[in-house]
């Protein structure tokens, strides 16, 4: 049985999981209006994982018999000025994400919910992959982004990225 408190904590973060998945088609948009299709191609991934991250949290609550509400997803408003804005604005969320993960966490450990902290495990683990990928690609983008031919080269990188369902399944 899930707290009231948790419960409503996993129930936010299916909306958040799918505002994140919105976020990055977002950033997919932009770089495929740059035609940077290898960055537009690592966005979209981005954005398929968020919305498996939902759909795991959603499963998670029906599986434990609480009811999920979905609430409406809010527009992206991350400042999209300049390619490094992008890609910092991406680091910022996962570190925001982060926050919210450890939060449920903190909550369900304060209520001895041993169930929900090994689910929260997995994410816990994730969202350190995450910080790791986002803080690469601005590496990435301070050696080579300023040179049009590192530029290429990155983003024929970036195209090679492809989709892997989540190694967590509820
Ligand atoms: Fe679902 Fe990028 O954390």
């Amino acid at each position: 049985m899930l707290s009231e408190k948790v419960s409503a904590l996993l129930n936010d973060q299916v909306n958040k999981e799918f505002y994140s998945a919105y976020l990055y088609l977002d950033f997919s948009n932009y770089f495929e209006e740059r035609g940077l299709d290898g960055f537009a191609n690592w966005y979209k991934i981005q954005a398929q994982e968020e919305r498996d991250h939902a759909l795991l949290f959603y499963q998670y609550l029906h599986n434990n018999n609480a009811k999920v509400v979905l609430g409406a997803i809010a527009q992206p408003d991350k400042d999209l000025g300049s390619d490094m804005a992008v890609l910092k604005a991406g680091l910022e969320h996962e570190v925001y994400v982060t926050g919210l993960i450890n939060a449920i966490y903190a909550a369900a450990h304060e209520d001895k919910d041993f169930r929900t902290m090994q689910f929260l495990d997995w994410f816990v683990k994730e969202q350190g992959e995450e910080e790791v990928n986002a803080n690469d690609l601005i590496s990435k983008m301070e050696l080579f982004g300023s040179d049009p031919k590192g530029l290429y080269m990155l983003n024929s990188e970036l195209k090679g990225r492809v989709y892997n369902a989540p190694s967590l399944t509820l």
